[in-house]
């Protein structure tokens, strides 16, 4: 096992007992994130679903199988990226995440990009877009205006490309935002 894969498990273990907000009553399994802990590109959504509760896997109901579609147009797998959520346990009834269940769990996805150190996170819709934003000191306008962009930010030691995308759930009620979507992913293919 790689150091990343280690610490990676770590965090795993930490997730899988936290409790640290409300939302861990109410989980079956709390949704980690998976791929390759040494990916180039990571996807961030909101939260788990119902499915992704029953599994313990990011996207794998309706939107999940959109997003695979969109990874495999620009010539990718699931495996050769990592797919992670803002929150790790299941809101119920899919809510929007609260603030303060963000804050609570902010810090595993903080640590999770610290080991990977992806070259490219695509955030996927408005809560995964303004986390992120923040997160690099950008100023978060709305997704319809920055969707497909390309932002790239310095940290202390490494640059990163920030790539706003539309949550793949848009497609389900919305079915013209698929075209949207495999646009801004051949900016991906791009970079
Ligand atoms: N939507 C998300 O934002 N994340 C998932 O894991 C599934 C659906
Ligand atoms: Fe912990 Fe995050 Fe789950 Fe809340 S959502 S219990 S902070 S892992």
């Amino acid at each position: 096992m790689s150091k990343k894969e280690e610490e990676m498990k770590k965090i795993k273990q930490f997730i899988e007992n936290c409790k640290k907000c409300s939302l861990w009553k109410m989980r079956n399994k709390p949704v980690v994130g998976t791929g390759s802990s040494d990916a180039e590109l990571l996807f961030i959504g909101e939260a788990p679903g119902s499915n992704e509760d029953l599994q313990g896997k990011p996207f794998v109901g309706r939107a999940g199988k959109i997003l695979d579609e969109l990874i495999e147009s620009i010539g990718l797998k699931r495996e050769d990226v990592f797919i992670a959520n803002i929150l790790k346990c299941r809101p119920p009834d899919n809510r929007n995440p609260l603030k303060a269940e963000i804050n609570a769990c902010a810090k595993y996805l903080d640590k999770q990009i610290e080991i990977i150190k992806p070259k490219i996170i695509a955030p996927l819709g408005n809560f995964a877009c303004s986390f992120i934003f923040e997160k690099y000191g950008l100023k978060f306008d709305k997704i319809g205006n920055v969707h497909g962009k390309i932002f790239q930010v310095k940290t202390n030691n490494s640059k990163v490309k920030i790539i706003p995308l539309y949550h793949p759930a848009v497609v389900t009620y919305n079915s013209k935002k698929k075209k949207v979507l495999i646009k801004d992913f051949e900016a991906i293919l791009k970079e």
